[in-house]
């Protein structure tokens, strides 16, 4: 897929937001009642293939356990979206709307920051509505996610100087992550609450993941050379995280499944390929964005984003 958002291209994107945005189309739209959720017509509360461990040996035969763990993994990733919406990628677009980096964008980029900034508020509410609705359902563990405490970690052990940069940095990667995440997940025929919610929320996200491509290609160039630095070495690291599986919250649901610890190592390795291929599949809107900037042009950066797993050559 070959893609050059340009800032017309861009505009019209968000010239309907008033009407087409999810949190002005949608409202009112996520509600399970009792009577659904005891005649579903589907399942399904996670694509199983994109759960590797629901084919495991200890797994795959027990249909309950099956339904449980998809149901929880739901309510985790739901809730990890709703504090990635607010405290990730609404502080990346604060950077953007209130001029925090060393350039500042123009203004009509600036309007778009904000009408991202009001969609992503919309995302945490019906993330936090349907999660909260199938954690009492199902009688889930919240647990906290494992990615979201690496980010912090990193922005914590993050020299002030070049925080707001990172910030960016990890909106950058999680906006060009999630379209194509959610592209993957809508593919999918899932209880409809749900499926209208991931849709829903990618009809949004496609038009993120162009705008912060587009932010990022513009802004590299005007980057000084310290900072192009920052933002390569932070690019490999921060894509990692994403693309790495929350094995804490597996075990600690194995657990509450009754799954006997002698099963576990088994099922968490066949998780292991899970995270090479989202490296592949999620990955590839934002190593778009970073060859169309130029970045794989440079061998040092070409050579450290390769050895990340990021780009093939
Ligand atoms: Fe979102
Ligand atoms: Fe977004």
């Amino acid at each position: 897929m070959k893609r050059n958002v340009t800032k017309p291209h861009l505009s019209r994107s968000f010239e309907n937001w008033h009407c087409q945005s999810s949190v002005r189309a949608s409202p009112y739209n996520y509600v399970l009642s009792p009577e659904a959720l005891e005649n579903l017509e589907c399942r399904n509360w996670f694509p199983p293939s994109l759960l590797p461990f629901l084919q495991n040996r200890h797994i795959r035969n027990r249909s309950n356990i099956k339904v449980r763990l998809q149901a929880c993994y739901l309510v985790h990733f739901l809730d990890y979206t709703n504090v990635l919406e607010h405290t990730v990628v609404n502080a990346a677009i604060e950077t953007i709307a209130h001029n925090k980096l060393s350039v500042s964008f123009d203004s009509d980029i600036k309007v778009m920051a904000h009408m991202i900034y009001k969609d992503e508020g919309y995302h945490a509410l019906f993330s936090a509505l349907i999660a909260d609705q199938i954690a009492h359902h199902f009688d889930a563990p919240r647990l906290p996610s494992t990615r979201l405490e690496e980010l912090n970690s990193f922005l914590k052990e993050t020299h002030t100087a070049y925080r707001s940069l990172l910030k960016f940095v990890i909106g950058f990667v999680s906006e060009t992550v999630i379209a194509n995440e959610l592209r993957n997940l809508s593919k999918h025929h899932l209880v409809a609450t749900v499926e209208r919610m991931f849709k829903d929320h990618l009809r949004d996200e496609a038009k993120h993941a162009l705008y912060f491509s587009y932010c990022f290609t513009w802004l590299w160039p005007k980057l000084e050379e310290r900072e192009k630095d920052f933002v390569v070495r932070a690019l490999a690291r921060v894509i990692q995280i994403f693309c790495s599986f929350d094995e804490r919250w597996l075990i600690g649901n194995l657990l509450q499944c009754g799954l006997p610890l002698s099963s576990h190592p088994c099922i968490v390795r066949d998780c292991q390929h899970w995270s090479i291929n989202r490296l592949i599949l999620a990955g590839s809107e934002t190593v778009i964005a970073i060859r169309k900037a130029g970045i794989l042009d440079i061998p040092k950066y070409r050579d450290a984003l390769e050895k990340a797993g990021l780009t093939h050559g």
